[in-house]
């Protein structure tokens, strides 16, 4: 049969050139399964930011990887999935993936990791007010980014400051709305006026424009000026003049979440961390956030109940921005870095 994929051919730094990084390879594959192997169709494949570092550390030539929702459409006798079943995991942008659905090793230049093994979507888990595309969303990996963040580190107190940078992206949005539910003044930051306004539409207090590059005292006194006494949590997609503007802010016991870092990972700023004292005199604690640490069937259940009945009772908003075809994974890839007014929370291909 023939399978289509985008290849990456060329390893390019910085925001991603997609014309030049990728290129589509239809292939003629013999669909023989070993016993434990299964073909799956891809119906939905996410883009994210992270990617960017996927690409660099593919080898010329390997497919691209990324998040995406399959369906089993044939299975070996001894496969972990049946035909018929739904299923999450890394699949790539392919039209087609063979593959036993095992957890994968990447072995990158920036950090060991594993791709989890394929997990089954419980169909009685999706409906009309949490459709499918959600679990590579509020009920996937941005969720759990931004609900685990909150229940198993960041705590918040009625009244506290919190600061999210990136805030209209998938997790940034949830994470301020969420803190909004606990009473916290939510501060975001987004690139334009229209991603401004809808941030508000959610519920967040106040919210900066800013874009990479912009001059740092701009974003020094529109920071002052939306949290005047100072900033209880940071929830940190961005770094750079962003973080350097929010650490002198930071009040006695802050937490900081480290979710991203655009500026050194897509902006090549290579400095720092060069801001420690305003760590040292309030106390703060600075934590990592990766989020495959919470990747477990019971985590899963719980967000899907907590953070999935929320979305159900209309408390929380989840957002996407679907594009159609497999033609159009570059381009809605692309469109992450473009500052586009058009693109709201998470940004999907539907094959
Ligand atoms: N550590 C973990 O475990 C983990 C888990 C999930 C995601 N992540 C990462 O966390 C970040 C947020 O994820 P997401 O799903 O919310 O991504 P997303 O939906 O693509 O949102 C990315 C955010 O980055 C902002 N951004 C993009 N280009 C920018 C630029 N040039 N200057 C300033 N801001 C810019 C966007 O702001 P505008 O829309 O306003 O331009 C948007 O708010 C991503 O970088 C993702 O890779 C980390």
């Amino acid at each position: 049969m023939k399978i289509a994929k985008w290849v990456v051919r060329e390893h390019v730094e910085g925001v991603p050139d997609v014309d030049r990084i990728y290129q589509k390879v239809v292939e003629d594959v013999d669909v023989a399964l070993a016993p434990d192997e299964m073909l799956l169709r891809t119906r939905y494949v996410s883009v994210d930011p992270y990617l960017q570092g996927i690409a660099l550390d593919t080898p010329l030539g390997g497919h691209m990887g990324a998040d995406s929702i399959m369906e089993v459409v044939d299975a070996g006798p001894d496969a972990a999935h049946r035909v018929g079943d739904l299923v999450q995991g890394f699949g790539g942008w392919r039209t087609h993936v063979i593959s036993t659905g095992a957890a994968e090793p990447w072995q990158t230049g920036t950090f060991p990791m594993v791709f989890p093994e394929f997990r089954r979507l419980d169909p009685g888990w999706y409906d009309d007010a949490l459709p499918l595309p959600t679990a590579l969303s509020v009920m996937g990996g941005p969720g759990m980014t931004a609900w685990g963040t909150l229940t198993k580190y960041m705590t918040i107190s009625p009244g506290a400051t919190l600061v999210v940078s990136g805030a209209s992206g998938a997790v940034g949005a949830l994470v301020g709305q969420l803190a909004s539910i606990e009473g916290a003044r939510v501060v975001g930051t987004t690139s334009s006026p229209e991603k401004a306004d809808h941030l508000t539409a959610l519920g967040f207090d106040a919210v900066i424009v800013h874009r990479h590059g912009d001059e740092a005292g701009t974003v020094r006194d529109a920071l002052a000026q939306a949290a005047p006494d100072g900033v209880d949590r940071y929830f940190d997609n961005l770094g750079g003049t962003v973080t350097d503007a929010v650490f002198p802010l930071l009040n006695v016991g802050a937490q900081v979440a480290v979710c991203w870092q655009w500026a050194t990972q897509v902006g090549n700023e290579h400095t720092g961390p060069r801001l420690l004292p305003y760590l040292m005199f309030p106390r703060a604690t600075v934590r990592g956030i990766f989020s495959p640490e919470w990747f477990t069937e019971e985590n899963w259940r719980d967000l899907h109940d907590e953070l999935g009945g929320r979305v159900r009772r209309g408390e929380v908003v989840c957002d996407h921005t679907l594009h159609h075809g497999f033609d159009s994974i570059p381009a809605a890839y692309a469109s992450l870095y473009a500052g586009h007014a058009a693109n709201r929370g998470k940004v999907l291909i539907e094959l």
